[in-house]
Protein backbone atom coordinates (compact mmCIF):
# COMPACT_ATOMS: atom_id res chain seq x y z
CA UNK A 1 0.00 0.00 0.00
CA UNK A 2 1.32 3.53 -0.87
CA UNK A 3 -0.07 6.70 0.57
CA UNK A 4 -0.82 8.98 -2.52
CA UNK A 5 -1.63 12.39 -1.00
CA UNK A 6 -3.46 13.77 2.19
CA UNK A 7 -5.34 16.96 2.71
CA UNK A 8 -5.54 18.98 5.67
CA UNK A 9 -8.16 20.96 7.01
CA UNK A 10 -7.19 22.65 10.22
CA UNK A 11 -5.00 20.42 11.05
CA UNK A 12 -2.30 21.66 13.53
CA UNK A 13 -0.52 25.04 11.71
CA UNK A 14 -2.00 24.34 8.05
CA UNK A 15 -5.82 25.80 7.41
CA UNK A 16 -6.41 23.62 3.93
CA UNK A 17 -3.37 22.20 2.67
CA UNK A 18 -3.03 19.23 -0.20
CA UNK A 19 0.08 16.88 -0.64
CA UNK A 20 1.39 14.38 -3.42
CA UNK A 21 3.80 11.53 -2.44
CA UNK A 22 6.03 9.91 -4.61
CA UNK A 23 5.60 5.83 -4.49
CA UNK A 24 9.64 6.26 -4.17
CA UNK A 25 10.93 8.89 -2.11
CA UNK A 26 9.04 12.07 -1.54
CA UNK A 27 11.47 15.03 0.30
CA UNK A 28 9.51 17.68 2.50
CA UNK A 29 12.17 20.07 3.26
CA UNK A 30 10.96 23.06 5.43
CA UNK A 31 12.82 25.65 7.92
CA UNK A 32 11.78 25.06 11.57
CA UNK A 33 8.37 25.17 12.76
CA UNK A 34 6.97 25.18 8.70
CA UNK A 35 5.24 21.90 9.83
CA UNK A 36 7.33 19.08 8.40
CA UNK A 37 6.73 16.95 11.53
CA UNK A 38 3.09 17.79 11.92
CA UNK A 39 2.62 15.94 8.31
CA UNK A 40 4.30 13.14 9.33
CA UNK A 41 1.76 13.04 12.49
CA UNK A 42 -1.22 13.29 10.12
CA UNK A 43 0.06 10.12 8.16
CA UNK A 44 0.72 8.42 11.63
CA UNK A 45 -2.50 9.53 12.51
CA UNK A 46 -4.08 7.97 9.22
CA UNK A 47 -2.19 4.56 10.23
CA UNK A 48 -3.02 3.98 13.62
CA UNK A 49 -5.98 6.41 14.43
CA UNK A 50 -2.86 7.64 16.97
CA UNK A 51 -1.14 10.95 17.58
CA UNK A 52 2.28 9.40 18.22
CA UNK A 53 3.00 12.84 20.79
CA UNK A 54 -0.02 14.83 21.61
CA UNK A 55 -0.93 14.64 24.91
CA UNK A 56 -4.48 15.13 24.18
CA UNK A 57 -5.46 14.79 20.62
CA UNK A 58 -7.62 17.98 20.80
CA UNK A 59 -4.37 19.43 20.57
CA UNK A 60 -3.79 18.85 17.02
CA UNK A 61 -6.69 21.24 16.26
CA UNK A 62 -5.46 24.47 14.80
CA UNK A 63 -5.94 26.69 17.32
CA UNK A 64 -8.34 29.02 15.20
CA UNK A 65 -10.77 25.96 14.57
CA UNK A 66 -13.09 23.58 16.30
CA UNK A 67 -13.02 20.79 14.07
CA UNK A 68 -9.87 19.74 11.82
CA UNK A 69 -9.92 17.06 9.08
CA UNK A 70 -7.17 14.73 7.86
CA UNK A 71 -8.30 12.47 4.58
CA UNK A 72 -5.31 10.46 3.03
CA UNK A 73 -5.74 8.35 -0.31
CA UNK A 74 -3.63 4.74 0.02
CA UNK A 75 -3.51 2.61 -3.11
CA UNK A 76 -3.58 -1.16 -2.91
CA UNK A 77 -3.44 -3.72 -5.24
CA UNK A 78 -4.96 -1.24 -7.69
CA UNK A 79 -7.93 -0.32 -5.62
CA UNK A 80 -8.14 2.78 -3.70
CA UNK A 81 -9.15 3.20 0.36
CA UNK A 82 -9.65 6.69 1.33
CA UNK A 83 -8.85 6.89 4.93
CA UNK A 84 -10.16 10.20 7.31
CA UNK A 85 -10.05 11.11 10.70
CA UNK A 86 -12.07 14.17 11.76
CA UNK A 87 -10.81 15.52 15.62
CA UNK A 88 -12.95 18.08 17.79
CA UNK A 89 -12.95 19.84 20.78
CA UNK A 90 -16.09 17.64 21.76
CA UNK A 91 -18.53 20.03 20.86
CA UNK A 92 -19.54 22.44 17.96
CA UNK A 93 -20.88 25.82 17.75
CA UNK A 94 -23.39 26.00 14.69
CA UNK A 95 -24.55 29.57 15.74
CA UNK A 96 -27.50 27.99 18.02
CA UNK A 97 -27.55 29.09 21.78
CA UNK A 98 -25.52 26.52 23.40
CA UNK A 99 -23.13 24.55 21.74
CA UNK A 100 -23.86 21.10 20.20
CA UNK A 101 -22.10 18.30 21.75
CA UNK A 102 -20.09 15.71 19.32
CA UNK A 103 -17.74 12.91 19.41
CA UNK A 104 -13.90 14.09 19.70
CA UNK A 105 -12.69 12.08 17.39
CA UNK A 106 -14.14 10.26 13.89
CA UNK A 107 -12.32 7.76 12.04
CA UNK A 108 -13.64 6.65 8.59
CA UNK A 109 -12.61 4.25 5.80
CA UNK A 110 -14.34 5.05 2.60
CA UNK A 111 -16.95 7.34 4.00
CA UNK A 112 -17.57 4.99 6.71
CA UNK A 113 -17.19 5.57 10.29
CA UNK A 114 -15.25 2.76 11.98
CA UNK A 115 -13.67 1.40 15.46
CA UNK A 116 -10.16 2.02 15.94
CA UNK A 117 -9.74 -1.54 15.92
CA UNK A 118 -10.73 -1.43 12.10
CA UNK A 119 -9.71 1.63 11.12
CA UNK A 120 -6.03 1.05 11.91
CA UNK A 121 -4.19 -1.20 9.40
CA UNK A 122 -5.38 -0.05 6.36
CA UNK A 123 -2.05 2.15 5.77
CA UNK A 124 1.11 1.14 7.44
CA UNK A 125 3.95 2.78 8.76
CA UNK A 126 6.91 3.09 10.61
CA UNK A 127 8.11 6.35 11.68
CA UNK A 128 11.46 6.84 12.99
CA UNK A 129 12.55 10.67 14.28
CA UNK A 130 15.12 12.01 16.68
CA UNK A 131 13.06 11.35 19.91
CA UNK A 132 13.19 7.30 19.17
CA UNK A 133 17.02 7.77 19.73
CA UNK A 134 16.81 7.32 23.61
CA UNK A 135 14.41 4.45 23.33
CA UNK A 136 16.88 2.63 24.91
CA UNK A 137 17.90 4.61 28.01
CA UNK A 138 14.09 6.67 28.06
CA UNK A 139 11.71 4.56 30.65
CA UNK A 140 9.61 0.87 30.14
CA UNK A 141 6.51 3.22 28.81
CA UNK A 142 8.12 4.01 25.85
CA UNK A 143 9.78 0.49 25.09
CA UNK A 144 5.89 -0.84 26.04
CA UNK A 145 4.32 1.51 23.37
CA UNK A 146 7.06 0.93 20.82
CA UNK A 147 5.92 -2.72 20.60
CA UNK A 148 2.73 -2.00 20.57
CA UNK A 149 2.99 0.59 17.65
CA UNK A 150 4.33 -1.96 15.89
CA UNK A 151 2.33 -5.38 16.26
CA UNK A 152 -1.02 -3.37 16.01
CA UNK A 153 -0.19 -2.67 12.65
CA UNK A 154 -0.53 -5.76 11.28
CA UNK A 155 -2.60 -7.77 14.01
CA UNK A 156 -6.25 -7.11 14.81
CA UNK A 157 -6.57 -9.16 17.52
CA UNK A 158 -3.65 -7.70 19.37
CA UNK A 159 -5.46 -4.23 19.00
CA UNK A 160 -8.40 -5.89 20.28
CA UNK A 161 -6.78 -7.38 22.97
CA UNK A 162 -4.56 -4.01 24.21
CA UNK A 163 -7.93 -2.32 23.97
CA UNK A 164 -10.14 -4.58 26.47
CA UNK A 165 -6.81 -5.41 28.63
CA UNK A 166 -6.37 -1.38 29.25
CA UNK A 167 -9.93 -1.35 29.93
CA UNK A 168 -10.33 -4.11 32.30
CA UNK A 169 -6.59 -2.57 33.96
CA UNK A 170 -8.96 0.20 34.86
CA UNK A 171 -11.73 -1.71 36.15
CA UNK A 172 -9.43 -3.95 38.35
CA UNK A 173 -7.73 -1.22 40.10
CA UNK A 174 -10.40 0.42 40.79
CA UNK A 175 -12.12 -2.26 42.47
CA UNK A 176 -8.43 -2.97 44.22
CA UNK A 177 -9.38 0.70 45.17
CA UNK A 178 -12.68 -0.01 46.62
CA UNK A 179 -11.97 -3.44 48.34
CA UNK A 180 -9.28 -1.30 50.25
CA UNK A 181 -11.15 1.78 51.05
CA UNK A 182 -14.89 0.17 51.40
CA UNK A 183 -14.26 -2.93 52.46
CA UNK A 184 -16.08 -4.82 49.59
CA UNK A 185 -15.60 -8.80 48.56
CA UNK A 186 -13.02 -9.73 46.77
CA UNK A 187 -15.29 -12.42 44.50
CA UNK A 188 -15.63 -9.84 42.10
CA UNK A 189 -11.88 -9.39 40.84
CA UNK A 190 -11.90 -13.66 39.54
CA UNK A 191 -14.32 -11.73 36.63
CA UNK A 192 -11.09 -9.17 36.03
CA UNK A 193 -8.66 -11.77 36.62
CA UNK A 194 -9.58 -13.95 33.36
CA UNK A 195 -9.90 -11.19 31.16
CA UNK A 196 -6.32 -9.98 31.83
CA UNK A 197 -5.17 -13.15 31.99
CA UNK A 198 -6.56 -14.06 29.07
CA UNK A 199 -5.95 -11.17 26.62
CA UNK A 200 -2.37 -10.35 28.76
CA UNK A 201 -1.44 -14.10 27.45
CA UNK A 202 -1.71 -12.71 23.90
CA UNK A 203 -0.43 -9.81 24.08
CA UNK A 204 2.94 -11.44 25.78
CA UNK A 205 3.31 -14.36 23.37
CA UNK A 206 2.81 -11.75 20.13
CA UNK A 207 5.60 -9.31 22.22
CA UNK A 208 7.59 -12.37 22.16
CA UNK A 209 6.93 -13.24 18.45
CA UNK A 210 8.33 -9.85 17.80
CA UNK A 211 11.40 -9.58 20.32
CA UNK A 212 12.31 -13.43 18.59
CA UNK A 213 12.54 -11.55 15.46
CA UNK A 214 14.26 -8.95 15.41
CA UNK A 215 17.21 -11.22 17.36
CA UNK A 216 16.84 -12.85 13.99
CA UNK A 217 17.72 -10.12 11.87
CA UNK A 218 21.32 -9.13 10.53
CA UNK A 219 22.83 -6.43 12.48
CA UNK A 220 24.30 -2.90 11.47
CA UNK A 221 27.15 -2.84 9.22
CA UNK A 222 29.57 -4.78 11.61
CA UNK A 223 27.76 -4.43 14.88
CA UNK A 224 24.98 -7.00 16.12
CA UNK A 225 22.50 -6.21 18.62
CA UNK A 226 20.04 -8.24 20.95
CA UNK A 227 16.89 -7.83 22.76
CA UNK A 228 15.82 -9.38 25.94
CA UNK A 229 12.18 -9.64 26.59
CA UNK A 230 11.84 -8.38 30.47
CA UNK A 231 8.14 -10.21 30.78
CA UNK A 232 6.22 -9.43 33.71
CA UNK A 233 4.30 -12.80 33.42
CA UNK A 234 0.26 -13.06 34.01
CA UNK A 235 -1.65 -15.86 35.35
CA UNK A 236 -4.17 -15.93 37.83
CA UNK A 237 -2.30 -18.07 40.10
CA UNK A 238 0.40 -14.89 40.22
CA UNK A 239 -2.75 -12.80 40.88
CA UNK A 240 -3.39 -14.41 43.28
CA UNK A 241 -0.13 -14.40 44.63
CA UNK A 242 0.08 -11.01 44.82
CA UNK A 243 -2.97 -10.02 45.56
CA UNK A 244 -2.50 -8.54 49.11
CA UNK A 245 0.04 -6.42 47.96
CA UNK A 246 -2.17 -5.62 45.25
CA UNK A 247 -5.02 -4.32 47.47
CA UNK A 248 -2.37 -2.29 49.25
CA UNK A 249 -1.28 -0.79 46.31
CA UNK A 250 -4.75 0.04 44.61
CA UNK A 251 -2.95 -1.30 41.48
CA UNK A 252 -2.31 -4.29 39.58
CA UNK A 253 1.35 -5.13 40.17
CA UNK A 254 1.65 -8.14 37.07
CA UNK A 255 0.92 -8.22 33.88
CA UNK A 256 2.19 -6.70 30.20
CA UNK A 257 1.37 -3.27 31.60
CA UNK A 258 4.88 -3.80 33.28
CA UNK A 259 6.85 -5.27 30.87
CA UNK A 260 9.93 -3.78 28.95
CA UNK A 261 13.11 -4.68 26.90
CA UNK A 262 16.40 -4.57 27.27
CA UNK A 263 18.90 -4.10 24.57
CA UNK A 264 22.58 -5.99 24.88
CA UNK A 265 25.43 -5.33 22.41
CA UNK A 266 27.10 -8.63 21.35
CA UNK A 267 29.08 -9.00 24.07
CA UNK A 268 26.28 -9.22 26.42
CA UNK A 269 26.47 -6.05 27.78
CA UNK A 270 23.81 -4.11 28.64
CA UNK A 271 23.55 -1.00 26.17
CA UNK A 272 21.74 1.19 28.18
CA UNK A 273 24.52 1.04 30.87
CA UNK A 274 27.86 0.63 29.16
CA UNK A 275 27.15 1.56 25.37
CA UNK A 276 28.33 5.16 24.49
CA UNK A 277 25.40 7.37 23.33
CA UNK A 278 26.29 6.54 19.58
CA UNK A 279 26.05 2.83 19.97
CA UNK A 280 22.53 3.59 21.95
CA UNK A 281 21.64 5.21 18.56
CA UNK A 282 22.47 2.66 16.53
CA UNK A 283 20.64 0.12 18.63
CA UNK A 284 17.66 1.95 17.75
CA UNK A 285 18.53 2.50 14.19
CA UNK A 286 18.71 -1.16 13.99
CA UNK A 287 15.58 -1.95 15.64
CA UNK A 288 13.84 0.51 13.42
CA UNK A 289 15.58 -1.45 10.75
CA UNK A 290 14.17 -4.93 12.05
CA UNK A 291 10.59 -3.17 12.38
CA UNK A 292 10.15 -2.82 8.87
CA UNK A 293 11.03 -6.06 8.34
CA UNK A 294 8.61 -7.65 10.79
CA UNK A 295 5.53 -5.72 9.52
CA UNK A 296 6.95 -6.94 6.37
CA UNK A 297 6.72 -10.68 7.22
CA UNK A 298 3.57 -10.43 8.44
CA UNK A 299 1.78 -8.46 6.10
CA UNK A 300 3.75 -9.57 3.21
CA UNK A 301 4.32 -6.01 2.36
CA UNK A 302 6.69 -3.24 3.66
CA UNK A 303 5.21 -0.19 5.60
CA UNK A 304 5.97 3.41 4.22
CA UNK A 305 8.37 4.81 5.88
CA UNK A 306 8.55 8.46 7.79
CA UNK A 307 12.14 9.88 8.58
CA UNK A 308 11.47 12.97 10.57
CA UNK A 309 14.44 14.78 10.60
CA UNK A 310 16.95 12.20 11.06
CA UNK A 311 20.17 12.84 9.02
CA UNK A 312 21.36 15.53 11.32
CA UNK A 313 20.93 13.31 14.08
CA UNK A 314 23.33 10.75 13.15
CA UNK A 315 26.80 10.09 11.22
CA UNK A 316 27.83 9.08 7.64
CA UNK A 317 28.16 5.75 8.20
CA UNK A 318 24.77 6.06 9.52
CA UNK A 319 23.38 7.98 7.27
CA UNK A 320 24.13 5.63 4.72
CA UNK A 321 22.42 2.83 6.19
CA UNK A 322 19.41 5.29 6.24
CA UNK A 323 19.96 5.81 3.00
CA UNK A 324 19.83 2.79 1.63
CA UNK A 325 17.09 1.49 3.21
CA UNK A 326 15.02 4.41 1.89
CA UNK A 327 15.41 2.87 -1.61
CA UNK A 328 13.29 -0.54 -0.55
CA UNK A 329 9.76 1.15 0.11
CA UNK A 330 7.73 4.13 -0.45
CA UNK A 331 9.54 6.58 1.76
CA UNK A 332 9.02 10.19 2.99
CA UNK A 333 11.28 12.28 4.38
CA UNK A 334 11.63 15.35 5.94
CA UNK A 335 14.16 18.01 6.44
CA UNK A 336 15.76 21.39 7.37
CA UNK A 337 18.87 21.34 5.29
CA UNK A 338 18.35 19.55 1.82
CA UNK A 339 22.18 18.95 1.49
CA UNK A 340 21.79 15.50 3.54
CA UNK A 341 19.15 14.30 0.92
CA UNK A 342 21.38 15.47 -2.36
CA UNK A 343 22.47 11.38 -2.63
CA UNK A 344 18.83 10.16 -2.92
CA UNK A 345 17.97 9.10 -5.93
CA UNK A 346 14.32 9.13 -7.56
CA UNK A 347 13.00 11.58 -5.28
CA UNK A 348 9.87 14.23 -5.47
CA UNK A 349 10.58 17.40 -3.06
CA UNK A 350 7.91 19.32 -1.22
CA UNK A 351 9.20 22.71 0.09
CA UNK A 352 7.08 24.69 3.01
CA UNK A 353 7.51 28.17 3.33
N1 LIG B 1 -2.96 23.14 17.14
C1 LIG B 1 -2.15 23.95 16.47
N2 LIG B 1 -2.64 25.02 15.78
C2 LIG B 1 -1.83 25.85 15.10
N3 LIG B 1 -0.50 25.72 15.03
C3 LIG B 1 0.05 24.68 15.70
C4 LIG B 1 -0.74 23.74 16.44
N4 LIG B 1 0.08 22.82 16.98
C5 LIG B 1 1.32 23.16 16.60
N5 LIG B 1 1.32 24.27 15.83
C6 LIG B 1 2.47 24.98 15.22
O1 LIG B 1 3.14 24.12 14.34
C7 LIG B 1 4.49 24.52 14.32
C8 LIG B 1 5.43 23.34 14.49
O2 LIG B 1 5.26 22.48 13.47
P1 LIG B 1 6.27 21.30 13.32
O3 LIG B 1 6.69 20.76 14.62
O4 LIG B 1 5.63 20.38 12.35
O5 LIG B 1 7.48 22.06 12.64
P2 LIG B 1 8.76 21.45 11.97
O6 LIG B 1 8.79 21.96 10.56
O7 LIG B 1 8.80 19.98 12.17
O8 LIG B 1 9.90 22.17 12.79
P3 LIG B 1 11.36 21.65 13.24
O9 LIG B 1 12.23 21.79 12.03
O10 LIG B 1 11.72 22.60 14.31
O11 LIG B 1 11.21 20.23 13.71
C9 LIG B 1 4.75 25.41 15.49
O12 LIG B 1 5.02 26.70 15.04
C10 LIG B 1 3.48 25.33 16.29
O13 LIG B 1 3.18 26.55 16.88
MG1 LIG C 1 10.03 18.75 13.29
Amino acid sequence: MLIQKVRLNDFRNFKTKLFEFSPKTTVIIGPNASGKTNILESLFLLSTGKSFHARVEEEMVNYDADLARVKGRVKTDGAVVDLETVLTRGFLDIGKSAPEKIAKKRLLVNGVGKRLIDFAGNFRVTLFGPWDLDLVTESPTLRRRFMDTVISQVDREYRRASLSYEKGLRQRNRLLLRIREEGISRSQLLFWNKLLVKNGDYISLKRQEFIDFANATQGLNTQKFELEYDKSAISEARLEQYTEEEVAAATTLVGPHRDDFCFFTEKKRDLSRFGSRGEQRMGTLWLKIAELEYIEHISGERPTLLLDDIFSELDDAHREVVMKTSNSQQTIITTADPHFTEKLKKLEKISLP
